[in-house]
């Protein structure tokens, strides 16, 4: 406010001034003196009602009031001047009839002008509130348009961009949303499968209704749920702890000939029970790996375990590696049924079980894929389904130890 007064009397001594050395020219000294007589109150008394109206003192007011108001402020000076200058000094009553006639008819000019640019901006600011009053009753398609001058097509845009922010975060909440609740239905499901079973196991034998090699079939069978809802409850741990950043593992130069050759020897009973054979295609001068072995076996026997699982009898998986630049990449291809196009981009999803697996109704939980994206993508590299003429191949990327 201060500031703003202080503005305002620079504003009035400069004008003054100026029309002193306009006078100075045209009269001399008394003329000088007169005009800062006649100037000065109407100037100063402007000013405050201008300094009033753009505080709110005359309450809230429109955008039409206040053009209206400076052109008033304006004429009225020009008026006020020539009235009171007529009447005391320098200006015949002729020549002042003449001029108020004139200013009259600018008067009018001017308003009308000064409505004319003004509706231009009131309807874009009418625009803009339509659009942010849509936008807040749920319309994200709403957009805002205006024209009449840079500082509101700038704040257009900047409405727009608004809206669109507000509507991609939307729509990714949205969709973390149903991925949240998918995997809430998919454990649902994966620990209730087991656990039912477990729980209709232990009536029947506490119920006594069974006879020594049911028992001990039952038993068995108990067994294999625990080890079912172990393996699902450490591969839930493991996902949640690697996809909040919490592994403290180191790395070390790994000879991927080694690596893989053990753990296609852990692999072969699964491979041999279906009749699948399992193989491997490394160099044995292959440059080393950068990489944690214990992860990196847990990446393959995820794979391996995939690609013997839909290998029917007869076929074959093989692992391959070769070094290109300055990364390792690694292959697990098999000769199985393969992956439909339209699940290939899903299945490294948590949960995420394709084809027939979709039913949930065989052993697996959907967390296979999504552990070793998460391990790989942790040591920096990336993995993916390659394209292939049939079965499967996934590949994915490791750094060079010497990288
Ligand atoms: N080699 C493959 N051939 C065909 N389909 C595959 C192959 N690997 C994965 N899939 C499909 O991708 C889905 C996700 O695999 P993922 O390893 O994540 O889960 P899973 O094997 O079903 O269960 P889990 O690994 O947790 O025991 C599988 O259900 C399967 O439908
Ligand atoms: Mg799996």
């Amino acid at each position: 406010m201060r500031r703003s007064l202080v503005g305002s009397g620079l504003v009035l001594i400069a004008a003054l001034g100026i029309s002193s050395v306009v006078m100075v020219i045209a009269g001399g000294g008394h003329a000088v003196v007169v005009t800062a007589e006649i100037l000065v109150p109407i100037g100063v008394l402007a000013l405050l009602v201008a300094q009033a109206a753009a505080s709110g003192w005359l309450g809230p007011t429109t955008l039409h009031r206040r053009f209206g108001l400076g052109l008033g402020l304006a004429l009225g000076q020009l008026l006020a001047a020539l009235v009171i200058g007529a009447a005391v000094m320098f200006v015949s009553d002729h020549d002042a009839l003449a001029t108020i006639g004139l200013l009259v008819f600018a008067a009018l000019i001017a308003a009308r002008a000064a409505q004319l640019l003004s509706s231009g901006v009131e309807r874009d600011i009418r625009n803009v509130r339509d659009g942010l009053q849509a936008v807040q009753r749920g319309d994200r398609q709403a957009r805002v348009t205006a024209s009449s001058s840079t500082e509101l097509s700038d704040l257009a845009t900047a409405a727009n961009r608004m809206i669109g922010t507000l509507q991609s975060e939307e729509r990714q909440r949205d969709a973390a949303d149903n991925a949240r609740r998918q995997v809430i239905a998919a454990v649902s499901h994966d620990l209730r499968t087991p656990l039912t079973s477990l729980r209709l196991l232990t009536q029947a034998l506490d119920d006594d209704l069974v006879d020594a090699a049911t028992a001990r079939r039952y038993v068995q069978t108990m067994g294999t749920n625990v080890q079912t809802l172990s393996v699902l409850i450490d591969d839930l741990f493991e996902l949640s702890r690697l996809d909040a950043g919490d592994f403290a593992w180191s790395t070390e130069a790994v000879a991927l000939s080694e690596l893989v050759r053990d753990t296609i020897t852990s692999m072969s009973p699964a491979a041999d029970a279906k009749c699948v054979s399992l193989g491997a295609s490394i160099a044995p001068d292959l440059a080393p790996a950068r990489a944690n072995p214990d992860k990196l076996q847990r990446v393959l026997c995820n794979l391996l375990q995939n690609a013997i699982h839909h290998t029917p009898a007869d076929g074959s998986v093989l692992v391959s590696a070769q070094a290109a630049e300055d990364t390792m990449e690694i292959e697990v291809a098999d000769t199985g049924a393969g992956i439909d196009a339209q699940d290939a981009q899903r299945v490294f999803e948590p949960f995420y079980r394709a084809g027939s697996d979709a039913s949930r109704s065989e052993a697996g939980s959907g967390l296979g894929l999504a552990i070793a994206r998460a391990i790989v993508e942790a040591h920096g590299g990336r993995i993916w389904l390659a394209e292939a003429p049939h079965g499967t191949r996934v590949r994915f990327t490791l750094p060079l130890a010497t990288g």
